[in-house]
Formats: structure tokens, C-alpha cells, sequence
């Protein structure tokens, strides 16, 4: 079993994170664009750290089979002194009433195993917890698995960019979720939730909640 830790990005993962988005977007924000969200109050920049247990951590022991599968193994037998590797990241920004995501990502080699389903849940359920009124995102009208991830959630096509995406010309489609304070939202989000949680113990994953880290210590 392999323990996930989500939490806000912090100065010591920013080397890694722009790795991660080198590998899924090509270098969409530069490390300097990743210190300005640091130090941005209206950004919320979440990351998904898979840990392995260390005595100072008191993280329950993961043994190293439990790597085998995927090249996690490989990464952290690279680096010995590393206990994590960073497996997703989930940006959003909140002005005035709107959540705008502004990244979202998973590694290619954890892909569909609900990762980026889990990150989603975890922005989406924080701009609720901020009391903010509607989400929105711009995605290439060829990206299905984002669209379909994003229509889970019950985004709807609100409009379009033209030419948006400078490295294909493509539009961008505008995606937009109203009602995040609506009862109806908050069963939306249990439910995505419970999917995940079922992926997650199909897939060997175990969340690491902040809850469990309370209890632990
Ligand atoms: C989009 C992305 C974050 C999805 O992450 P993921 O961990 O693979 O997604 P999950 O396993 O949580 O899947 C959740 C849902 O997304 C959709 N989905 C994910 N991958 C898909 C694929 N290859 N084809 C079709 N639907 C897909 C499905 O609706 C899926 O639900 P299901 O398993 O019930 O069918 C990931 O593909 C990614 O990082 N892509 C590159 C970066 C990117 O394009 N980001 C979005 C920018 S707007």
C-alpha cells in the first residue's frame, strides 16, 4: 500500500513540481510562476505527494514491493535520501465569487487510477469551503479525459476562446459550474468522492488525511 498526502504546495517542492509540469504540459508556468502562486493570497495550489514512512515522519511503513508496479520504485531508489514523489498538482484562484482552476495535472505513469479525480474533489470542495459561488476553466476542446473528468462535476460549456492555445492555435472551450453552495453540489461532490475513495482501495492507495496525521501524532 502506497500512503497519498495532499496539502499546499511549499518552497521545498517547487523543483518538482515544475518537473511535473514540464512532463504533463510542456513547461506551462516557469518556476518563477510557481513562487508567485506561493506568495499569492488568492491562489490555492494543492500537490499529491506519495510518502513512504520515515521514524521522523511516524508515516506507516510502505515496503519497497509495494513500489514494483510503477516507476515510483525507480524514482526513489534514483534518490534514496527522497521519502516522496510528487504525483499531481491542482491550481485555482479565487476573485471575488469564482473559483478560475488554473492547473490540474497527474503524472502519466498514475494516470486513471482517480488521482486526478481526488484533485478536483480537493479544489472543488475548498472554493466551496471558501464561500465561493461558481467554478470555471479554459481546456483544448481535444482533451476528453479532462472534459469528461470536468463534466463529472457538472461542468458545462459556457463558451469559447478563439486561437487560445498558442502551441496548437486551438479554441478553448470555457467550462463553467455554478451552485457550489447548492445541496445539490455538495451530493455531487460526496458522490465523485466515494468513487474515488473505491479506485483508490482498488489501487492499493491509501489517502493520508490531515485527520490521520492528528490521530498519528
Ligand atoms: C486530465 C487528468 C488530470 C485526469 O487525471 P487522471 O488521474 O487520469 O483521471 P482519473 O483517473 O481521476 O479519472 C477521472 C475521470 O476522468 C475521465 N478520464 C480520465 N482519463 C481519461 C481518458 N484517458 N479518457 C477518457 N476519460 C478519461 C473519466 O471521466 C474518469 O472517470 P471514470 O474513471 O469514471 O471513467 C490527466 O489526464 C492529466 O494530467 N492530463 C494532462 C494534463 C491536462 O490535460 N490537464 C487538464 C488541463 S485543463
Amino acid at each position: 500500500m502506497t500512503f497519498l498526502e495532499l496539502h499546499p504546495l511549499t518552497a521545498a517542492e517547487l523543483s518538482a513540481v515544475v518537473k511535473l509540469d514540464e512532463l504533463c504540459f510542456g513547461g506551462l508556468w516557469t518556476r518563477s510562476g510557481y513562487e508567485r502562486e506561493l506568495d499569492s493570497p488568492s491562489s490555492q495550489l494543492l500537490v499529491l505527494e506519495a510518502r513512504r514512512e520515515t521514524k521522523e515522519s511516524g508515516f506507516p511503513i510502505v515496503s519497497s514491493e509495494s513500489f514494483t508496479q510503477n516507476s515510483l520504485k525507480a524514482e526513489i531508489e534514483a534518490d534514496p535520501t527522497s521519502q516522496k514523489s510528487l504525483l499531481g498538482l491542482g491550481c485555482y484562484w479565487s476573485i471575488l465569487e469564482e473559483a478560475h482552476i488554473t492547473i490540474l495535472a497527474v503524472h502519466p505513469n498514475y494516470q486513471r487510477q482517480g488521482l486526478g479525480q481526488l484533485m478536483l474533489y480537493a479544489l472543488l470542495r475548498d472554493a466551496k469551503k471558501r464561500q465561493l459561488e461558481w467554478a470555471t476553466l479554459e481546456v483544448k476542446p481535444s482533451n476528453q479525459a479532462a472534459l469528461s473528468l470536468y463534466h463529472k462535476f457538472g461542468f458545462t460549456e459556457a463558451g469559447r476562446r478563439r486561437r487560445y492555445y498558442k502551441d496548437t492555435g486551438e479554441d478553448a472551450l470555457i467550462l463553467w459550474r455554478g451552485g457550489l453552495q447548492a445541496q445539490e453540489f455538495e451530493e455531487t461532490l460526496t458522490h465523485c468522492y466515494q468513487q474515488v475513495e473505491r479506485q483508490l482501495t482498488l489501487g492499493d492507495w491509501q489517502l493520508w488525511t490531515d485527520e490521520a496525521i492528528e490521530e498519528a501524532s
